[in-house]
């Protein structure tokens, strides 16, 4: 917990409405392997981080009317419970409002409520964010309300936000990760289920670094659901040409040269992708519960292949951080991370030349793209929860 943006959001949230918040923190997330799988019923190897999104709740003396104040974006929204829209000009009220929304048409909330919003999590660096913020907006009111809804359940509350009220039609990846997440482990969670196992994050003597690009492509959130289309479409004409399946996870690496017969070359590239991703994030799991650091590492880089010239969601920044890492044995993988179209690389870099491969491929990225690198490291973390009042003094 970050304890200088919960102790200041906390004494905020009380000077401005003069009562005690109900307080919630809720994580990034990152994701090892296993990219855009998870809306192919497919296998993704995330983890909740020590970055999050805190957020301070309560009640107001009024029936519909809540406020919500975001304290790192500067920016402040009103409505009233009932009257939701989408709002066109500001995505991150889309979150906010649209897991309002969807609880309140189930539930019928009975107050107005004021919402406080800090974050130590960067934005659109592909930390699910997005995610973060639903799901504490989610706990929140849950618990403000006494609603009881299972965890399992908030998870589809927010990712519908993101489908209905943002228009992504996210996976579940994120929100599950968020939700999910335990200190120390990697989730790899089966899509097609939605159930997942806990791999402890044994990466010593190495180090997971991401490195923010710091650039966002404003192609990401079309060309997602663009892809989402393609595997729909390729799906259709797997069905129709080749055998049933219901998804991508019912083909295996051996049946991949026979839908080359009866793909077309887009969605070819796109479901051979998605099929050896699946592969890869298998062995990746049983390769980190070997020990074996350096095999990871290769499906890492060849992950990042597949991202790059298959499901062609990389961008030239990303695709240089890679190629720059594969000149340092002590880098064991490197690829891009999350939707893709910028936001940061994971890379795995031995501890002894962590800090100056940071700074050489720093000095490298600001030469060739005159904007600088954000290197994080992040520590895995538990998943959203609500804080214990009593240990947040002011
Ligand atoms: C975004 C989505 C996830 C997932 C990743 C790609 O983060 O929100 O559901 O599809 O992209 O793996």
């Amino acid at each position: 917990m970050n304890n200088t943006i919960v102790t200041n959001l906390k004494k905020e949230f009380i000077k401005r409405f003069e009562r005690e918040p109900l307080l919630i923190a809720s994580p990034g997330r990152i994701n090892l392997i296993g990219e855009h799988t998870d809306y192919n019923d497919g296998f993704v190897m995330p983890a909740s981080i020590d970055k999050k999104v805190y957020c301070a709740i309560a009640k107001n003396n009024t029936i519909n009317n809540c406020t919500i104040h975001s304290l790192s974006l500067k920016d402040s929204f009103g409505f009233e419970l009932g009257q939701i829209e989408k709002n066109t000009s500001k995505n991150w009220i889309n979150y906010v409002v649209g897991v309002v929304d969807i609880i309140n048409k189930d539930h019928h909330l009975d107050a107005g409520f004021d919402i406080l919003v800090d974050s130590d999590l960067p934005l659109g660096a592909g930390l699910s964010s997005s995610a973060a913020l639903e799901n504490a907006i989610a706990f929140g009111i849950n618990d403000l309300f006494e609603l009881n809804i299972p965890k399992e359940e908030l998870i589809y509350i927010s990712q519908k936000a993101e489908h209905v009220y943002a228009e992504v039609e996210c996976g579940i990846m994120d929100q599950y990760s968020s939700v999910f997440g335990k200190k120390k482990n990697l989730l790899l969670l089966d899509c097609q289920t939605i159930t997942s196992k806990e791999i402890p994050a044994k990466f010593e003597p190495y180090e997971l670094w991401l490195l923010n690009t710091n650039v966002s492509h404003n192609l990401a959130d079309s060309e997602y659901n663009k892809r989402r289309e393609e595997c729909r479409e390729a799906i259709r004409l797997i069905n129709e040409h080749y055998r049933a399946v219901s998804s991508f996870r019912d083909l295996q690496p051996e049946e991949i040269s026979k839908l080359k017969e009866i793909l077309p070359e887009i969605l070819f590239k796109r479901t051979s992708y998605v099929i050896e991703e699946n592969d890869r994030v298998q062995k990746a799991a049983e390769a980190l519960k070997n020990d074996d650091l350096v095999l990871f590492g290769k499906m890492l880089y060849l992950a990042h292949e597949g991202q790059q010239l298959k499901y062609e969601v990389s961008c030239k920044e990303l695709d240089f951080l890679v190629d720059f890492s594969k000149k340092f044995t002590e880098v064991l993988g490197s690829r891009m991370m999350g939707g893709g179209f910028g936001g940061c690389t994971i890379n795995l870099i031995h501890k002894d030349i962590a800090a100056s491969y940071v700074s050489e491929v720093a000095e490298a990225y600001q030469k060739e793209f005159n904007i600088a690198l954000t290197p994080l490291k992040v520590s895995i973390d538990n998943g959203t929860h609500i804080l214990k009042n009593e240990n947040i003094n002011l």
